[in-house]
């Protein structure tokens, strides 16, 4: 253990705040009456029991698995302080469960008596999204366990602690304590969920330090984290999305889902600012959004495309109205890096998509801006042939663009110079790879 590195201690916030931070608020999950919840729990209508199965059960699932794949990140920390905060945050994860297992059994009153039993009733309320994030969760532990270089340690905090716990959870303790602040219903859930909150905060506190510790060190951090982000962040968008797109799960705790994201987008563009690396310096392709973009507008986008069946879930007939065509192209060209082309011998550049089942888009590039135009363009660098579910699938579901060459389903034409300055601009996200 000597032979972790030493860590600066001139940083405003230090790993030893942190851990003094976690020593100074303890609280016992098994120490909160939840007596009188029972009655507050009756009190609420169906939609919002039905809603509160939804949201408790992301929280008690997220609760066990963080708490299950927090231990290679302690063996990985290069820091001896880092290794100490960990295992604090390791001991908060299982608190967190148990208070949240105890809901379940002493408020809701689920059937059997272990945390396993428990667990199991919220199988059916994991959607899609949230599946595909703990699942990588999961695999980031293993891989963490064979490799623990910096790079690989700094991508797994960004996805512990950047992903799940400031951009997922974060957000839904925000809701959730603002509905029951205003209900003054279920105090004992209420005090649960400030404590969890708290010790939240600290954890995601710990996790951007961590991030800007490790991009200071080296770019393979950086570019490790935006590998992470690529394949993460398709399914991360998806995981706030109610069954069946049912607006009254969040409408019956008095917000709406666009609130949600709006404020989830705030709130991690200011912690990715923190590490040092904002999400405006990604590459191309990284992030699926525009980060300049104002939060509300973001929000409306997203959701919109969610429904659309563009983004999120497969659903195998995602809409290719003219109104969610413009939402989308507009996204793929604001994702462009028009700057590269601001110059001659390459003064502007157009790509045009053709598809079997949709109407043509094309985006031109010239004069440092990315501009999205429906129909077909007079002339084009390249023309991509596919259609409408293919193009959604690989630029922003992560599919195989060459399983889908191969199956002749997505066709890009151009010079190869092109079809390299395309990648080069677009990314791999919107690029041709
Ligand atoms: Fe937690
Ligand atoms: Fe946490």
């Amino acid at each position: 253990m000597s032979t972790r590195r030493a860590v600066a201690a001139t940083d405003s916030v230090s790993y030893d705040d942190l851990y003094r931070r976690w020593e100074n608020a303890p609280w016992r999950a098994t120490g909160i009456d939840l007596s009188r919840d029972v009655d507050g729990w009756r009190s609420l209508n169906d939609m919002q029991r039905r809603s509160g199965l939804w949201l408790y059960s992301m929280f008690l699932y997220g609760e066990d698995s963080v708490a299950d794949n927090l231990s290679p990140y302690i063996d990985a920390a290069p820091a001896e302080e880092q290794a100490y905060f960990l295992t604090t945050q390791q001991v908060d994860e299982a608190r967190h469960a148990v208070f949240f297992h105890r809901f379940f059994q002493e408020v809701i009153g689920v059937e059997g008596d272990t945390l396993a039993d428990t667990l199991a009733t919220t199988d059916e309320h994991l959607n899609w999204g949230y599946r595909g994030v703990f699942g990588r969760l999961d695999r980031m532990a293993d891989e963490l366990r064979r490799d623990r270089s910096l790079p690989r340690f700094a991508q797994a905090i960004a996805l512990y602690h950047l992903i799940v716990e400031a951009t997922l959870a974060q957000p839904g303790q925000h809701f959730i304590q603002d509905f029951f602040t205003g209900a003054g219903e279920m105090p004992g859930f209420l005090e649960g969920m400030e404590n969890v909150a708290n010790d939240e905060q600290r954890h995601i506190g710990f996790g951007v330090k961590c991030l800007a510790d490790a991009f200071k060190e080296t770019d393979e951090c950086k570019a490790a984290v935006d590998e992470m982000l690529r394949e993460v962040l398709p399914y991360a968008l998806a995981v706030f999305v109610p069954p069946g797109f049912d607006r009254s799960y969040t409408r019956e705790y008095g917000f709406e889902m666009e609130d949600v994201f709006a404020f989830a987008l705030g709130s991690i563009k200011a912690k990715w600012r923190a590490t040092g690396y904002p999400l405006e310096d990604r590459p191309p392709g990284v992030f699926p959004l525009d980060p300049t973009m104002d939060d509300d507008e973001s929000a409306r986008i997203v959701v919109a495309l969610l429904e659309a069946g563009v983004m999120g879930a497969p659903n195998g007939r995602p809409d290719a109205s003219a109104q969610t065509q413009e939402k989308f192209f507009d996204l793929v060209a604001r994702s462009f890096d028009a700057s590269l082309v601001a110059s001659p011998p390459a003064p502007a550049f157009t790509v045009q998509w053709r598809f079997s089942d949709a109407d043509p888009w094309h985006v031109r590039v010239a004069d440092g801006t990315a501009q999205a135009v429906a129909g077909e363009a007079s002339s084009a660098d390249v023309r991509v042939q596919t259609d409408w579910k293919t193009w959604c699938d690989m630029s922003v579901r992560n599919a195989s663009p060459v399983e889908a060459v191969l199956r002749g389903r997505f066709r890009p034409r151009g010079s190869p110079r092109a079809l390299y300055e395309l990648s080069r601009i677009a990314g791999t996200r919107f690029g041709v790879r």
